[in-house]
């Protein structure tokens, strides 16, 4: 193999990158005023719903509301989801979101309440104060020598600061951080005293002529002022849950690496509860209740609603979103119907954004953001008729067409997908009316059908006919409430 084709293969590994249903949404595209921009950050339309979410961000963001819940209620493909991921995005780093599908709470072996509390806890952090000794300065010089005997090496480094010049004897592990760090003379560098981490924070301006030292990311800099050994306060994150796994005594903090954190004993998380009131008391930490999104919230039972309702109260208690597509549907674990599956009660607590169909214009726009984000060049009549469909079919399966017809314009060595395509792809793959025709037509070939309908007993797996019914009817009664 010659080293061309070496290349070559590293650059089609580097271009793999994923797009995900949601990778065009950057943010909920709303101006300073909290007014929503009619195509903006990837988001398009739905400008009520979109509105209601940046009050909810601000909420969020001005920290001093927790224990709220907030429901996204809309017809499938209506972009609940979608606003979801745009209120995650414009969240600051350190406020935390997470997302989850109810259904998850059913396939974990710890309790559903367990598995709730644990996500209500990943979703809080608290950041914690601690002040440091740091150095900083220009490094002048570094010498690196081997020790007398050959065996260990010594150095020496010279920083700088516009003040003053001091020399630092260097031990192994520091010579070694600074050779990891690639630090030459130039370098404005941090030193962290408590754990030797090297930071390199850019080079001096007047070093911008020595092109062979440049790297493109370098950033240049102005010497520091003043003293070279500083003290700065470092903020640490951690959210709620990893501090309790830390503490549950069986369990360690090796756990939070094997995924398998098993159930938190209540004192542990009361003893941490009180330990951060103390820190947040004496000024230490600060906490920072952040989102815990639950999608498809009408698979939570009654079980989990009555957790909910007492642990929306609860002093540690994150912004809780729910988002559901169900219209009046069988409370699960009930035999009892309410609007989204959701107890009355609870539902009295909830403050509700609503997602309404798209018009034309906006599904065609939503279209040609994912056209792009899947990098995918579609002409304008197969554009069209794409955004036809999904006014005849559904949006997400406008959307599955996209790609699917890219595929089979470049199998004719096209690169731009035309009519031929967009209509291939169609007879191949079919959407939901068109399946259900097909089975009613071919109903008594199916011979699965007929097992599925003498096997719904069981109920609890969530399967079965009966449920889907449930589902059908819940889906189309959406549109009523
Ligand atoms: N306003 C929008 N702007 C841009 N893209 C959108 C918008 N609304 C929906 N989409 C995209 O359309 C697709 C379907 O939307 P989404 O998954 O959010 O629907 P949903 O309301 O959550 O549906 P379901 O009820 O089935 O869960 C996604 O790829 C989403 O990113
Ligand atoms: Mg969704």
């Amino acid at each position: 193999m010659d080293v061309d084709q070496i290349v070559g293969e590293q650059q089609v590994i580097q271009k793999l990158e994923r797009t995900g249903a949601h990778s065009h949404i950057r943010g909920l595209g709303l101006d300073d005023k909290l007014e929503p921009i009619q195509k903006s950050e990837g988001m398009v339309g739905q400008n009520a719903a979109r509105k209601a979410a940046g009050i909810v961000v601000k909420m969020i963001k001005e920290g001093r509301i927790s224990g709220r819940a907030i429901l996204i209620a809309g017809q499938p493909g209506t972009g609940k989801t979608a606003i979801a991921m745009g209120i995650a995005k414009s969240l600051s780093q350190e406020t935390p979101f997470v997302s989850m599908s109810a259904s998850e709470l059913f396939s974990l072996d710890i309790s559903k309440s367990e598995s709730l509390m644990q996500a209500f806890r990943k979703a809080i952090s608290i950041s914690i104060k601690e002040e440091s000794d740091f150095l900083e300065g220009e490094v002048v010089e570094i010498q690196i020598d081997r020790s007398a005997d050959q065996l260990t090496r010594v150095g020496k480094l010279t920083l700088k600061s516009t003040d003053m010049e001091t020399v630092y004897d260097l031990g192994q592990k520091m010579i070694d951080n600074l050779i990891k760090e690639k630090v030459t003379a130039g370098d404005i560098i941090t030193i962290n005293k408590s754990n030797g981490v090297v930071t390199k924070m850019g080079r001096n301006f007047t070093r911008s002529q020595d092109y062979d030292a440049i790297g493109p990311n370098t950033k240049f800099i102005h010497c520091p002022e003043g003293e070279i050994q500083k003290r700065k306060i470092v903020r640490h994150f951690l959210n709620l849950h990893e501090i309790d796994v830390i503490n549950s005594r069986q369990q360690g903090f090796m756990a939070l690496f094997s995924g398998d954190t098993g159930e938190i004993k209540s004192e542990d998380r009361m003893k941490v509860n009180a330990k951060i009131s103390e820190w947040k008391d004496e000024g230490k930490a600060e906490l920072h209740p952040g989102v815990l999104f639950i999608d498809e919230a009408h698979m939570l039972d009654a079980e989990c609603f009555s957790f909910l309702n007492r642990a929306l109260e609860s002093e540690f208690a994150p912004i809780v979103i729910f988002a559901t597509n169900r219209g009046i549907t069988k409370i699960r674990g009930t035999t009892f119907k309410s609007p989204h599956g959701f107890p009355p009660d609870f539902l009295d607590r909830l403050i509700i954004i609503r997602t309404i169909p798209y018009s034309n214009e906006d599904i065609s726009q939503i279209l040609k953001i994912r056209a792009e984000e899947e990098q995918v060049n579609i002409h304008d009549d197969a554009h069209l008729i794409l955004t036809k469909m999904a006014t005849e079919s559904s949006l997400r399966y406008s959307l599955q067409l996209i790609i699917t017809s890219d595929i089979l314009a470049k199998k004719r060595k096209s690169n731009q997908v035309e009519v031929q395509d967009v209509k291939e792809a169609y007879g191949l793959f079919m959407d939901s009316k068109r399946s259900k025709a097909f089975i009613e037509q071919y109903e008594k070939e199916f011979n699965f059908l007929l097992d599925v309908s003498t096997t719904t007993t069981n109920g609890g797996g969530g399967g079965g006919q009966n449920n889907q019914q449930t589902l059908m009817e819940g889906s189309e009664s959406s549109m009523e409430i």
